[in-house]
């Protein structure tokens, strides 16, 4: 069966999906991009994946280059001709095609679209946590922008890289004050002692989680203990529980951070309680 990917306008075989040498993307890393899960062949959190990829756009001043609904009906398209029942949906804009020019082009030019989606087995995800998965602290030499979802994802793949060399499966960020800011690609999450459940708060060092903002409504409903604020690395070391989201691995219990078991090196209780209720609150979209 061969894949489709949605390309300008046009839904092509995956070995024929090309973007311009000067597209801006390649050229400047300027597009933005999201990343939805599929579930049962549903978007997972379709409203606040839709908002936060306008809210990128505005604030790279990129045009939208269709409105929500259109963008929507075509990675629903692209899950549907790619028989995706569980994965992701990968959508990316860039500012478009021009002479390689610092400045924005001329209002004329169009922006990129992409589409992919991609099947990912859930059983496989559930035996990662289910053993849990190990992070790697790397000092976060990004941007001081990374409340917007860009492409420009090179520091997060030199830190998974290395994290992988280490046998850990996603990697840390620490601020100068030895702050964890994020995951290199989900946000990063601790249970204290007391079983509070602790994660950054929102600012321009991290990602506006869909995941993260969907856990809290969780948290909240559960009537759990929840605190915002930042914590070390010193701190997540001495953690009873930790944990990562992103919208592939939703909530991923982590048991080992440089080396040192979190806990007693398992996934704890409070993280696999909220695994499970996380897709209860998950928005599924019916299209
Ligand atoms: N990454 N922080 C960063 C830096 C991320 O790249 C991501 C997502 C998140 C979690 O956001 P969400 O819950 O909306 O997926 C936090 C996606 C999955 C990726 O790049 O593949």
């Amino acid at each position: 069966m061969s894949r489709i990917v949605y390309v300008n306008g046009r839904y092509v075989p995956y070995a024929r999906a090309a973007v311009h040498v000067e597209d801006r993307g390649f050229q400047f890393a300027d597009g933005i991009y999201e990343v939805c899960e599929v579930r049962g062949g549903h978007l997972v959190d379709e409203a606040r994946h839709m908002a936060r990829l306008t809210r990128s756009l505005g604030e790279l001043q990129i045009a939208q280059p269709m409105r929500t609904a259109a963008l929507v009906h075509v990675m629903r398209q692209v899950i549907r001709r790619n028989h995706v029942r569980n994965g992701l949906v990968y959508l990316q804009v860039t500012r478009g095609t021009a002479p390689r020019e610092f400045y924005f082009p001329d209002a004329s030019v169009t922006p990129t679209v992409v589409c992919l989606a991609r099947s990912i087995s859930p059983a496989r995800v559930d035996t990662n946590a289910a053993s849990g998965i190990a992070v790697k602290s790397m000092p976060d030499i990004r941007w001081q922008r990374c409340d917007i979802k860009t492409v420009m994802l090179l520091p997060a793949c030199l830190a998974k890289e290395a994290a992988r060399k280490d046998g850990a499966r996603e990697a840390w960020f620490i601020d100068n004050d030895g702050l964890v800011t994020e995951g290199a690609s989900s946000n990063a999450w601790i249970v204290d002692q007391s079983g509070a459940v602790i994660t950054r708060p929102l600012g321009a060092d991290n990602l506006p989680g869909v995941t993260r903002a969907t856990l809290l409504d969780a948290i909240k409903e559960e009537g759990m203990q929840l605190i915002e604020r930042p914590f070390a690395l010193t701190e997540a070391y001495a953690a009873r529980e930790a944990f990562i989201t992103s919208a592939t691995q939703t909530v991923m219990p982590v048991v080992r951070i440089d080396g040192r078991s979190v806990g007693d090196g398992k996934p704890g209780a409070i993280v696999q309680r909220l695994r499970l209720k996380f897709h209860q609150f998950a928005a599924i979209s019916s299209g």
